[in-house]
């Protein structure tokens, strides 16, 4: 229930800050459910059941390669492009809270998707190939980490999300002028 509102709420702008479509939202939910089911039953089955393993294996890499075709075939200002990592020009005035979020939120699912479709593949060669192994279990046993940074920071922008407006900014003037003080 907290994933469902935490994607609804942060996913409901793209970095153009277009909303997106109650079609859009399905089927980033649906994606989003698709990727960390088959991941878990994936990392979970990696010493268990072989035929699980490369079945949940293979169901990530489809989730991934979905992914990969949508965002591709997106217009640059859809909610479902793939994330950008654009910085800040130099010299400009600091950015706000939101873009700072933004900015976090895209590097965040950027690296997530990068270091699982290395999991999975490197699975697959395993698999196929007979490619030393070690590889796709260092890789594999790496990820929860940053899912667990990932889930983290879904979980506190959800909070900031809620609080009454202007709360953060009043927080860090607060933290500013007492850091000047001291
Ligand atoms: C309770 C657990 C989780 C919560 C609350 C959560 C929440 C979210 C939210 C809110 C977003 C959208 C971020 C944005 O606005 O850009 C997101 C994106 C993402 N999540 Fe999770 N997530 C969870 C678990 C997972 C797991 C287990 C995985 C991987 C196995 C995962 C992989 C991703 C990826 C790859 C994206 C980027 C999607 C994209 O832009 O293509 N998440 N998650
Ligand atoms: C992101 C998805 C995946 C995760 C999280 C994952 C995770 C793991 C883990 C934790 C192990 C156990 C390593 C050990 O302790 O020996 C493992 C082994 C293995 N995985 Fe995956 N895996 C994924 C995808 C795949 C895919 C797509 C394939 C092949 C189609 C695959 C093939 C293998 C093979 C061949 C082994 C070695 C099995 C053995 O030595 O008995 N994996 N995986």
């Amino acid at each position: 229930m907290m994933m469902i509102t935490t994607m609804t709420t942060m996913t409901t702008k793209s970095p153009s800050g277009r909303k997106p479509s109650k079609a859009e939202l399905s089927f980033l939910m649906g994606w989003h459910g698709l990727l960390s089911g088959a991941f878990l039953v994936a990392y979970v089955t990696g010493e268990g059941s072989y035929a699980m393993h490369v079945f949940s294996g293979v169901m990530v890499l489809l989730a991934l390669g979905i992914r990969l075709l949508v965002g591709l075939g997106a217009p640059k200002n859809s909610p479902l492009a793939l994330p950008t990592l654009s910085l800040p020009p130099a010299g400009q005035t600091p950015p706000g809270i939101r873009a700072v979020q933004r900015l976090i939120n895209n590097w965040m699912a950027a690296a997530l998707l990068v270091l699982i479709t290395l999991a999975a593949l490197s699975g697959w060669f395993a698999h196929d190939i007979g490619m030393d192994d070690d590889f796709h279990e260092g890789l594999a046993e790496a990820t929860p980490a940053l899912i667990f940074v990932h889930i983290a920071f879904a979980v506190t922008f959800h909070t900031l999300k809620s609080l009454p407006t202007g709360t953060v900014t009043r927080v860090a003037a607060d933290v500013i002028n007492k850091t000047g003080k001291s």
